[in-house]
């Protein structure tokens, strides 16, 4: 481990003092609302909360807070003035040991690292727990929406039965975009690199794997045990096409990003995918770079939360937030929002739902006998539609579609319709 000493808690002045680690897209929105918004930070915290440090390997001159920036996290951990400190690199790695280095020095983080909360999350809350700080990390789910406190602090009465997401910025304004005004793929994602919702590698946003970090954590809150994301199956929308989109609208609906879990007797499934939904769901007209969560709870029954899921003030603002809170909880630990104990998901091949299947040329003398395999299909062809067919399943376990649908000659795709 490092040499550092443990924060004196003697040095705290009136004022907070935090360090930004990553001065990027949402490392720098930090530093803004911080600054912008210093009036309500103060009165919320109940005291001035300002930056001492910025940690990048980059300098940024003519930068305002180019002074700020150091490049050795030690500088940051050697100041007993550093109370907090904020972690907006992404990634696992350094941010993992420089995460673990600030708790166990005594200061609190406040992170919007999606992939190492879902990594690491629970491991890092035993840590802050056991060196008396807190490890926040709201801004890593639904970006500037106050989703995972809601789940805390507010969802408490009910069994959590159903989890369903918008849960990317980036692909649900390639979706928008793509649908509503024709737009090319290349085109909507360069755009959405532009405005600074995109990941690094945009990958992580196109085959769904932000949005499976995002229903890991979601769902290991509600369930308070461990959901590893690389337990969910995910599939992102790199092979969706305007095709896709007529069947869609054919049945007056839409087709968006889903990360989704079902609490069920039979266990719990967890899954993102491209889905249908309808135009009564209210995550139909979330559009652009909105999120939106919705839980269903048993007594509550339907609640959705929505707001800007990606960008750099939104984020920044719940990143904020997490800070302010680790102001107002000085010398206790909030309690851990799960357990590092492994929560096995349920097999997904045992999921019942109902699926539009696409299949190539004319239904042919079979169409029958098939659409009895498939649950009760009927037949979609949305209007001039040539070449290929649609048939829209019964409720069916995804097993049990699949075995048919490796049978079909001429199966194009399969995709989940959400009830
Ligand atoms: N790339 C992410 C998104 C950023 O588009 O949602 C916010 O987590």
């Amino acid at each position: 481990m490092h040499s550092s000493e443990p924060r004196d808690e003697g040095v705290r002045g009136k004022d907070m003092k935090a360090a930004i680690l990553g001065y990027g897209t949402v490392g720098s929105g930090v530093a803004s609302v911080l600054e912008n918004n210093s009036d309500v930070v103060a009165k919320s915290a109940g005291e001035q909360i300002s930056v001492k440090y910025i940690l990048d390997l980059r300098e940024f001159p003519g930068d305002p807070n180019e002074d700020k920036v150091v490049h050795d996290i030690q500088v940051i951990l050697d100041d007993p003035e550093v109370e907090t400190v904020v972690e907006t690199m992404g990634g696992v790695e350094p941010a993992f040991t420089f995460v673990s280095r600030a708790l166990t020095s005594g200061r609190n983080v406040a992170t919007s690292n999606k992939e190492l909360v879902a990594k690491h999350g629970a491991e890092l809350m035993e840590l802050a727990a056991a060196h008396k700080v807190n490890f926040f990390f709201e801004a890593s789910v639904g970006g500037g929406i106050p989703v995972l406190r809601a789940v805390e602090e507010s969802l408490t009465a009910d069994h959590i039965q159903k989890i369903s997401g918008i849960l990317n910025g980036t692909t649900n304004y390639m979706l928008t975009k793509m649908k509503n005004e024709g737009a090319s793929y290349d085109q909507v994602l360069r755009q959405a690199q532009e405005n600074g919702y995109a990941e690094r590698d945009p990958a992580a946003d196109v085959e769904g794997y932000d949005a499976c970090r995002k229903i890991a954590i979601l769902t290991s809150m509600v369930c308070g045990k461990q959901v590893d994301f690389e337990d969910i199956p995910t599939e992102g929308i790199t092979k969706l096409t305007g095709v896709d989109f007529a069947y869609a609208k054919a049945m007056k609906g839409d087709i968006k990003l889903l990360g989704s879990s079902f609490m069920t007797e039979d266990g719990v499934f967890a899954r993102v995918a491209p889905e249908i939904i309808s135009d009564q769901s209210p995550l139909y007209s979330v559009n652009d770079v909105y999120n939106a969560v919705m839980f269903t709870g048993d007594m509550l029954g339907d609640v959705m939360l929505y707001g800007k899921g990606a960008g750099s003030l939104p984020t920044a603002s719940a990143v904020v937030s997490d800070v302010i809170q680790t102001a107002r909880n000085r010398g206790k630990t909030v309690p851990a929002a799960w357990k590092k104990d492994r929560l096995a998901l349920a097999d997904s091949r045992d999921f019942c739902c109902r699926f539009l299947v696409r299949i190539k040329g004319e239904p042919g003398s079979d169409l029958q006998e098939l659409k009895k395999a498939l649950g009760g299909a009927k037949l979609l062809r949305p209007e001039g539609m040539d070449g290929e067919y649609g048939l829209v399943t019964g409720p069916m376990k995804a097993g049990e579609l699949e075995e048919v649908c490796s049978g079909i000659e001429g199966f194009i795709s399969r995709m989940y319709i959400k009830d």
